[in-house]
C-alpha cells in the first residue's frame, strides 16, 4: 500500500507524472470526458486543525474524482474522547478507501498509514505539508516549462528559492525535502534559534538526497539570485503561545518590496495562506503582479486530484 505522507514518498518520476496529470486534470475540468479514478469510493478527510484551502480542494477534487468525501472533524469523534488512533485507523478503513488527514505529530499519520490498510495523504502536520509543496512546484513549473507538459519537472532543475521568516516551520522543511528531489536550491533566511532541525535533516539522510539547502540570517543574502520568494506565517497552528516573541523576532524578515527588487528580475512572490499582510508579507507586496498567490490556491485543487489518481493507479498495480 503507497500512501503520501512526505514528498520523497514519490520518485522524481512520479512527480513528473504527477505534474503532467495535474496539468491534464486542470485543462479538461468540467469537461464532459472526466477522469474518475476513484468512482464509486468514499474517502474520509479528517481534520485536526484548521483549514479553508485544503479542506475545500479536497473536498471538491474528491468529488470529481468519482468519490464520495466524508468530511470528519477529529473533535466530533470518539477520538477525542480518547478512542485510539489505532482503533480508529482500523475502523474507518472498513468504511473508507482512503484517508486525508491534517494533524500535529506526523508519527500519527505514520500510524494511521501503519495500521490502517487504506492510503493515507498528508493534509499538513507539524513537520511537513506536502500536497502544498508540489503544488508549489507545480505552480512555478507551468510558468518555467514554457506549456510543454513533459517538462515540468526538468524546467525546476538549478532554480533557487528564498524562503523567508520561520525556517523551523513545517513549510520550510518540505521545501528542504522537496528541493532535495527536485534538485532547486533552497536558502532560507530566518532569526536565529529558527534554522532548520535535526528532524529533516535525518529525513534528508535516511532519503539519501544530498541537501540542496542553506540558511542564513540575512535576508537579502537569501533573496540574492532568487527566482522565487517565499514565505509563510510567523505563528503556525499549534505555536500560538509564542506569538508575540515571534513576532519581534522575525519582524526583519517581513518580505518587502525592497527585498523583492534584490531577487532576480521577474521572481515570483509566493505564500502557501493563509496571509497576515504586516507581518511577514507587506501589502504591496501581496498585491503585485509579481504575486501567484491565487494561482498556487488554485492549483491544489489540480495537483491533489493528480496526487490521489496516482495513488489509485500504483496500488490498484500492487493488487493485480
Ligand atoms: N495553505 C493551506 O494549507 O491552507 P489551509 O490551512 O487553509 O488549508
Ligand atoms: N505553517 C502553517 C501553514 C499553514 C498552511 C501552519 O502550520 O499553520
Amino acid at each position: 500500500m503507497r500512501h503520501f505522507l512526505k514528498e520523497t514518498d514519490f520518485t522524481r518520476d512520479e512527480v513528473a507524472a504527477v505534474f503532467a496529470a495535474a496539468a491534464a486534470l486542470k485543462k479538461s475540468r468540467g469537461l464532459p470526458t472526466l477522469h474518475t479514478p476513484l468512482d464509486g469510493q468514499s474517502w474520509g478527510l479528517l481534520f485536526f486543525k484548521k483549514s479553508t484551502r485544503t479542506r475545500v480542494s479536497f473536498q471538491v477534487g474528491v468529488r470529481e474524482l468519482g468519490a464520495f468525501p466524508v468530511m470528519l472533524n477529529a473533535e466530533d469523534l470518539q477520538l477525542s474522547r480518547g478512542e485510539t488512533p489505532a482503533d480508529t485507523a482500523r475502523v474507518l478503513s472498513r468504511y473508507l478507501h482512503g484517508l486525508v488527514v491534517r494533524c500535529h505529530e506526523h508519527a500519527l499519520l505514520e500510524e494511521f498509514a501503519n495500521v490502517g490498510g487504506i492510503p493515507v495523504v498528508n493534509a499538513l502536520s507539524d513537520f511537513l505539508h506536502p500536497c502544498q509543496t508540489l503544488t508549489d512546484f507545480f505552480t512555478l513549473a507551468e510558468r518555467w516549462s514554457g506549456g510543454n507538459p513533459a517538462g515540468l519537472v526538468q524546467s525546476l532543475q538549478g532554480r533557487k528559492i528564498a524562503f523567508l521568516g520561520d525556517t523551523a516551520c513545517n513549510m520550510a522543511n518540505s521545501f528542504i525535502l522537496a528541493g532535495a528531489l527536485l534538485g532547486v536550491e533552497i536558502a532560507l533566511a530566518g532569526p536565529d534559534g529558527y534554522a532548520p532541525g535535526s528532524e529533516i535533516k535525518a529525513q534528508l539522510e535516511a532519503d539519501k538526497l544530498a541537501p540542496t539547502w542553506a540558511f542564513t540570517t540575512n535576508p537579502f543574502e537569501a533573496v540574492r539570485g532568487a527566482d522565487a520568494v517565499y514565505t509563510d506565517v510567523w505563528v503556525s497552528m499549534g505555536a500560538e503561545t509564542q506569538k508575540e516573541e515571534r513576532l519581534r523576532e522575525m519582524r526583519p524578515y517581513q518580505v518587502t518590496a525592497a527585498l523583492m527588487a534584490a531577487a532576480n528580475p521577474g521572481a515570483y512572490f509566493m505564500h502557501c495562506l493563509p496571509a497576515h499582510a504586516g507581518e511577514e508579507v507587506a501589502r504591496e507586496v501581496l498585491d503585485s503582479p509579481a504575486s501567484i498567490i491565487f494561482d498556487q490556491a488554485e492549483n491544489r485543487l489540480h495537483t491533489q486530484k493528480a496526487i490521489l489518481a496516482h495513488l489509485a493507479e500504483v496500488n490498484a498495480g500492487a493488487k493485480s
